[in-house]
């Protein structure tokens, strides 16, 4: 049984993580600042610090008390930093910064979530861990600067570290209310309640989307492979990439409805084809994403 501290843990994937860590014995605490998140979506036993990763004066004491760490606290919308950029790098790039700081100078493992979005929009498809990032949103800039940073604390204060690309996650608990959040917990929401729905731009951007549980199951696979003294950055995908009009059909088959689909404009910094290869993840983690994606839709949609 080991210690574990995950920030961002009262989140969408950080507390299906929990849930999974709970479940194999670890004790867990949690620091997280509740801005997405929510106490109720945690396990009772698990000791909630409120706090912010940018601000936390005790961080590096949190740190310095667990056996390992899971970096998931992060302003998870690529759209948030057009209503405020540098607000939301002083999460996700100057918070990170810190957190992985604190884990150098501990020599705690860590574990932390980048994304695919560190890839721009690259048209050497599927993409794997050596194809050139060149982001193209304030978003995927930090999450390429924290693992540019993780590499430099590894060769100069010897941090162990582990980055995860996840790409396009979805499942239970996804916050379907907020319109920076995830598009198939945002479509579930509302074909469900029999709203009309917005696509942003013709429909036919791609992605890859993986199923939660089987995240939470990389980071853990990701955990042991770190504390055992390896470090690296994998792509956490399925393999398979679906456009959003056909992700619309398969959800009107799993809801049985007819949707109403209304087009605006495409978003700013909105990547056109993510599709991601995790033959690294697979070999080196023993990775694979289980659910399918009809399959996680209706196990999503009996949770909504
Ligand atoms: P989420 O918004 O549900 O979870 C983020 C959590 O971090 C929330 O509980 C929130 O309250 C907390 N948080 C935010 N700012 C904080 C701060 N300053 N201090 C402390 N806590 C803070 O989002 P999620 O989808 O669960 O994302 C988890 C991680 O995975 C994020 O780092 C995100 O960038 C990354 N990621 C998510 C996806 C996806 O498809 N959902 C894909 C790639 C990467
Ligand atoms: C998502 C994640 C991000 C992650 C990235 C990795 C969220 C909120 N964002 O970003 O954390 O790093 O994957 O690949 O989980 N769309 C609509 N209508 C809507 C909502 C969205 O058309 O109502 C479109 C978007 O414009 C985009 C696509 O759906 O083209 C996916 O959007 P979104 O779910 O926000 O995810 P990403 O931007 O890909």
């Amino acid at each position: 049984m080991a210690r574990y501290l995950v920030t961002g843990g009262a989140g969408f994937i950080g507390s299906h993580l929990v849930d999974h860590l709970v479940e194999a014995g670890h004790e867990v605490v949690v620091l997280d600042n509740l801005s997405t998140g929510a106490r109720f979506n945690l396990p009772p036993q698990v000791d909630l610090v409120q706090g912010d990763i940018a601000e936390f004066e005790n961080l590096p004491a949190l740190i310095a008390r667990v056996n390992g760490c899971f970096h998931l606290a992060a302003i998870a919308s690529v759209q948030q930093y057009q209503e405020g950029w540098a607000k939301a790098a002083k999460v996700n790039f100057y918070g990170s910064v810190r957190v992985l700081e604190a884990a150098a100078r501990a020599n705690v493992p860590v574990v932390y979530a980048s994304s695919a979005a560190i890839y721009g929009n690259n048209p050497l498809q599927p993409l794997i861990e050596t194809t050139m990032s060149r982001p193209i949103s304030g978003y995927g800039v930090d999450k390429l600067a924290m693992e540019h940073h993780a590499e430099a604390l590894k060769t100069t204060i010897g941090l162990r570290a582990t980055g995860l690309r996840f790409f396009n996650v979805y499942g239970p608990r996804q916050v379907p209310g907020s319109p920076y959040s995830g598009v198939i917990s945002i479509f579930l929401n509302r074909l469900a309640a029999g709203q009309p729905i917005t696509v942003f731009g013709d429909g036919e951007q791609a992605r890859d989307f993986v199923y939660v549980s089987d995240v939470a199951g990389a980071l853990m696979r990701a955990m042991s492979w770190t504390a055992a003294g390896n470090c690296g950055v994998f792509n956490i995908c399925r393999g398979e990439a679906i456009t959003l009009n056909d992700l619309i059909r398969v959800l009107a088959g799993v809801l049985e409805c007819a949707p109403e689909i209304r087009y605006e404009e495409s978003r700013a910094g909105d990547i056109r084809i993510s599709l991601g290869s995790s033959v690294a993840a697979a070999e080196r983690l023993g990775f694979t994403g289980n659910v399918a994606l009809e399959e996680g839709l209706r196990y999503t949609a009996d949770w909504a």
